[in-house]
């Protein structure tokens, strides 16, 4: 068995502090490659640093929406230009989020360093991982006027059945998360249900949303193999071709 966990925070320092014991986990687990994504400079620079570490470890880097706020381009560019490192292989995670952020004057302001970040990958030749939380339609706009030209995903994908084809338009993978496997998730698995299997990746966005029936506690890259146990039974297709697919597309996604 191998998988790829296409979204993982293992510079969190919930993992980060146990780092050996989390990667050794995740390869008793079947998990093959990680990629390690940044929020802002200093966890940029810290999966830089786990990807020289391990061979299987790539880094993703960039400033997360609700990060941006206490930044300027001077910081942006400097944490963007480590992109020349060997071990990145895409920018991310970059977006929108209207959960946290209500004042229309902030969320204009996220918009403008999601732009700055869509174009720096266009202009370095790398995917994008892409933030998107209660912001679908803005982020699906900005994404027409500055198209992904390498691509990328749209991480833990939360919109609906029918906007798939607006985010595959763009060249985009539909990253499937923990939500898939709650036992509470309707629109998740209608999601994995529908969306074209050579457009999926999974990802655990750990240490955040485990999957059931670990709700609530630490997530790790070792857990991942629920989230493909689950797509499996809802697409009512064996595992091992699933994992076939789901490699392949991953290695599509980030040019591994
Ligand atoms: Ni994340």
């Amino acid at each position: 068995m191998k998988i790829i966990d296409t979204h993982c925070h293992l510079n969190d320092e919930v993992l980060f502090k146990d780092l050996d014991n989390v990667v050794s986990r995740a390869l008793n687990a079947g998990v093959d490659k990680m990629v390690v994504i940044g929020w802002d400079k200093a966890s940029s620079e810290l999966a830089i640093k786990i990807a020289e570490q391990y061979d299987f470890v790539y880094a993703v880097i960039g400033f997360h929406p609700e990060n941006i706020f206490d930044i300027n381009d001077e910081v942006l560019y400097e944490t963007l230009n480590l992109y020349k490192h060997p071990k990145v292989v895409g920018i991310g995670e970059i977006g929108l989020d209207y959960h946290w952020t209500k004042e229309q004057e902030k969320r204009e302001l996220q918009k403008q360093y999601f732009i700055k970040q869509i174009d720096f990958a266009n202009k370095v030749g790398l995917p994008i991982s892409i933030h998107s939380r209660e912001a679908f339609n803005d982020t699906i706009e900005i994404l027409k006027q500055h198209k992904p030209m390498h691509g990328g995903v749209m991480h833990c994908y939360s919109g609906s059945v029918e906007n798939i084809n607006d985010v595959i338009n763009l060249n985009l993978y539909i990253g499937i998360d923990g939500p898939v496997t709650f036992t509470n998730a309707k629109t998740p698995k209608e999601v994995a249900a529908e969306a074209p299997l050579e457009k999926i990746v999974v990802e655990t966005d750990c240490p955040y949303l485990s999957p059931h029936p670990l709700r609530g506690t630490v997530n790790e890259p070792s857990n991942i193999s629920l989230i493909v146990d689950a797509i499996a039974e809802i697409r009512g297709m064996s595992k091992k071709h699933l994992l076939d697919v789901l490699y392949q597309n991953s290695c599509k996604l980030f040019n591994l």
